[in-house]
């Protein structure tokens, strides 16, 4: 092994290394941080070891190409609002993938359209092109349905399933032949359009609500591309990076959809998501309580346990800040504040946690969905901040309901519960919400941070 080739193995060691780290340090919040930082880290060595390769023989497209991603990748990073990042992951997973399929195909065509191709390299570098081409048309319509480029709502036509999967059947069995005879540019073209194909197809009649376990399982897919293209091209860091990715984001898959207490099957086939209400109860003959900020305020500044429910409209409002504001007055009052966090609140994995973490929370008062549920009954105040799915009782009564067997958080049991937002519109399973309707619930409408500052202001005056 020449110097050179020593150096760059033992940068693409240091990348794997920083990479698993970072992955490790991932699962604690106040660790969160410093693990993108590592992995991060881990990507900037890892290119710098490939671009010390003895193959490059021009830095010019290099460098553009480094030039163009930098003028991609610094706005996306600190312009998009937290709020859209499920979208703006899906759109990196789509470039990722758009990646991996061109190495394979350019890697194909370079040797001789697949006549110096081995079997067992076909094997990898078919499985690299299709896996990449189905995550780039599956993340682009995952992309557009959360940008509402196109319809959130499932696109549904009798017969779906069967067209998708006779579609995804021609894709293997071209697979299949090109790994018995790679010198068969036509079939291994045709297989590419037909991935495309596929991962649109996979996508379209899936509900906005279900995209981020979409986006998640087309991560594992990009991860498995890229392992491919490892094995491929002889690359140890992307084989490494490959598995890691395909592993975590399958193993996220399957969190999000447990904490849904949905299964594969039903997230990819279910026809979920869709906005309007389609099951579950109405609200008809029951009657709303709203409450003024001066009373809410009253019960809040006299509280012995405070549990905060942050979701979804917590994150549009930005309203994390306040709600900090407003603990601090509670507790400067003798009282307590926990926040209780349900795992698919928000729109993607540790959403709340994130934006709690920004707004200074102590970490140790964030409590997950099972360690903190016991607690509502003591609890004389449940705050509930723009969280409208994670809180429906309906999960637990109502067998209609599309959200049917979703463990809830459950603030239901809480002496007083007051929820923050804007109307009675429904979150994102579209359904209503019978808490709403409570004697022990009162509405504060308005946007949340407004709502906050309000209460803040009338906790000071008290
Ligand atoms: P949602 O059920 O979506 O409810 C959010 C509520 O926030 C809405 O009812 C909305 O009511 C309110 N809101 C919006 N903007 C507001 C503002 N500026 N001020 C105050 N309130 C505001 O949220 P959730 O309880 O967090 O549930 C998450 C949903 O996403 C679940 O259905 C879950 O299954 C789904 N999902 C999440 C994930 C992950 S990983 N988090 C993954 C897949 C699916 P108004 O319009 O009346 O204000």
């Amino acid at each position: 092994m020449t110097p050179r080739a020593a150096l760059i193995e033992a940068a693409y060691l240091l990348a794997s290394i920083l990479f698993i780290l970072g992955l490790r340090s991932l699962t604690h919040p106040d660790r969160a941080r410093r693990g993108m930082q590592l992995a991060a880290l881990g990507m900037l060595v890892a290119i710098v070891g490939t671009l010390l390769h003895q193959d490059i023989v021009s830095y010019r497209w290099i460098v553009a190409g480094l030039a163009l991603g930098a003028v991609i990748g610094y706005p996306l990073g600190v312009y998009v609002p937290m709020t859209a990042m499920p979208q703006r992951i899906a759109i990196s997973h789509m470039f990722g993938a758009v990646a991996a399929t061109l190495v394979g195909v350019a890697e194909y065509h370079t040797l001789g359209d697949g006549a110096q191709v081995g079997r067992v390299e076909m094997a990898a570098l078919g499985f690299e092109v299709l896996f990449g081409a189905l995550t780039i048309t599956g993340s682009f319509m995952a992309f557009g349905k959360l940008q509402e480029l196109l319809p959130s709502r499932p696109v549904t036509f009798p017969g779906q399933n069967v067209v998708s999967l006779a579609i995804f059947a021609a894709a293997v069995a071209l697979f299949a032949s090109l790994v018995a005879d790679p010198a068969r540019p036509a079939a291994f073209y045709a297989m590419v359009a037909l991935a495309l194909a596929f991962g649109g197809s996979l996508v379209l009649p899936i509900g906005g609500a279900d995209m981020p376990v979409v986006i998640s399982l087309l991560n594992s897919y990009a991860g498995l591309a890229s392992a491919a293209t490892g094995f491929a091209i002889g690359n140890d860091v992307l084989i490494i990076a490959g598995a890691l990715d395909g592993a975590s984001g399958f193993v996220l898959s399957i969190i999000m959809s447990r904490a849904m207490n949905r299964s594969f099957t039903n997230v990819l086939f279910g026809a979920f998501g869709s906005p309007p209400a389609a099951a579950g109860k109405t609200a008809e003959g029951l009657t709303v309580h709203a409450i003024t900020p001066e009373d809410a305020a009253i019960q809040l500044a006299f509280a012995r346990l405070v549990i905060v429910v942050p979701g979804y409209g917590m994150a549009v409002a930005q309203a994390q800040h306040q709600v900090r504001e407003l603990a601090q007055l509670v507790e400067k009052n003798g009282g307590t504040v926990l926040y209780a966090i349900h795992p698919v609140a928000g729109r993607m994995p540790g959403h709340m946690n994130v934006l709690l973490a920004e707004a200074d929370i102590p970490y140790d008062k964030l409590k997950e969905m099972d360690d903190v549920n016991d607690q509502f009954k003591n609890a004389d105040v449940a705050l509930v901040v723009g969280a409208n799915d994670v809180v429906n009782p309906a999960a637990r009564t109502d067998r209609s309901s599309p959200i049917y067997g979703m463990p809830i958080l459950n603030v239901d049991e809480a002496k007083q519960v007051i929820v923050l937002k804007r109307s009675m519109r429904p979150g994102f399973a579209g359904i209503e919400n019978e808490l709403f309707y409570r004697d022990n619930t009162a509405m504060l409408f308005g946007d949340a941070k407004a709502s906050l500052a309000r209460l803040v202001q009338e906790i000071k005056q008290l």
